[in-house]
């Protein structure tokens, strides 16, 4: 059969690890997917640097854009990240040609998902994202397939792994924040701007995304209240644990009587619940619907390997999808179909 061809735009931690899985698991995915999957062009900022991966039979492209305009590929797989240009225009461009997408980045969703949505819809070609909220736990596909016909009334959780990797090795080993985070960027949980992970942004990106998939609504990124934990200190954190608690930075997105409620912020939750007790860089996401009740899906929320997982089945998807079958829409049904986003009084 003929090879799937990638162009992959971003080789760092996620882009490093999915090059190595493709290329290690070559013939069982080719087995798997009915048609081998093939890496045919890449591009990141330095041309030069030692990644550890081998771009052997890729072609280079100097700049993101230009590889989604002008690369002979079927999917564009971006993981360069930011919510603006490089990774606004060239995934514009790649589904402008009907190109497929694949994205880990939920800056980019959460300020263009609506738009983009609607580029993939015109065009015919899927946007798949799984990676972008909680790492490798299928959280998207739970709620916009496995869950339809339910209705969500909340979803909440801990979608950040750098911080809750911090907040625990905080709690568990006494080591200061600054520690935590460093060590938290080393493994390469944490962003570009690791700003972004403490002041609870990243956090706040996942839940927009959440909220439209769960209450089938516009994405509102700017109608959350926000506080990260930066201000957070191990004498909060141990008068936390002396009353029964532990702190966590939990996304939260209700359904109220006037319209929706979402916010990030550090909440103190009894250690006996099951939330308190992930740990490290786990996430965890709880959802509660009308016909299955509640779910609580617990995983690697970060790393290169965790997220190359969910980027990977994103592929397989479209590997396995048949030309002119029925796409499943972004976020869940046309965005025509969704409602304004309405916020609670
Ligand atoms: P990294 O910073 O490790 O890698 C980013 C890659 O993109 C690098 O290869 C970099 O090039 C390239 N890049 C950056 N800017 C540009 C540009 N302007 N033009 C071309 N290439 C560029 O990030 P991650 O791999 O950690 O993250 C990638 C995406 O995945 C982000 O959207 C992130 O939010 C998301 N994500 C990350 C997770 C994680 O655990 N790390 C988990 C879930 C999602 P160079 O190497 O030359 O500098
Ligand atoms: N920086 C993010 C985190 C990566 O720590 O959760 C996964 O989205």
């Amino acid at each position: 059969a003929e090879a799937l061809k990638l162009g992959v735009a971003g080789l760092g931690t996620v882009g490093a690890s999915l090059m190595r899985i493709l290329a290690e698991r070559r013939e069982s995915l080719a087995t798997t997917c009915g048609r081998p999957i093939e890496v045919v062009a890449v591009t990141a900022r330095s041309r030069g640097k030692d990644r550890g991966i081998s771009l052997d039979g890729a072609k280079w492209f100097d700049d993101a854009v230009s590889l989604a305009r002008e690369a002979d590929i079927d999917v564009f797989v971006e993981l360069m990240g930011g919510a603006e240009d490089p990774a606004y225009s060239a995934v514009k461009a790649a589904l402008a040609r009907g190109l497929h997408v694949v994205t880990a980045n939920k800056a980019l969703l959460a300020a263009h998902g609506m738009e983009l949505a609607a580029l993939a819809e015109e065009n015919g070609a899927l946007l798949n994202y799984e990676a972008a909220v909680a790492g490798g736990i299928p959280v998207i596909k739970a709620i916009r397939e496995s869950m339809t016909g339910n209705t969500i009334s909340r979803v909440y959780g801990i979608m950040n792994g750098t911080c809750n990797y911090i907040l625990t090795r905080m709690e568990k080993e006494g080591l200061t924040f600054e520690a935590c985070l460093k060590e938290a960027q080393r493994l390469g949980y944490a962003e570009a701007d690791p700003t972004f992970d403490i002041e609870g942004n990243d956090t706040a990106h996942k839940l927009a995304i959440l909220t439209s998939l769960a209450f089938g609504t516009a994405i509102a990124p700017d109608d959350i209240y926000l506080e990260g934990i930066s201000n957070i200190s191990i004498e909060d954190i141990q008068a936390a644990a002396d009353l029964g608690y532990r702190i966590k930075l939990l996304g939260v997105a209700q359904r109220t009587e006037s319209g929706i409620e979402q916010r990030v912020h550090p909440t103190m939750v009894p250690q006996n619940s099951v939330i308190a007790q992930v740990d490290g860089v786990t996430n965890a996401v709880a959802i509660e619907a009308d016909i299955l009740g509640e779910l609580l899906m617990v995983g690697p929320g970060a790393g290169g390997n965790a997220t190359a997982s969910a980027v990977l089945g994103d592929i397989a998807d479209i590997a396995k999808s048949r030309p002119g079958a029925q796409r499943v829409p972004a976020f869940g049904q046309p965005t025509s179909a969704l409602r304004p986003y309405r916020r609670a009084q």
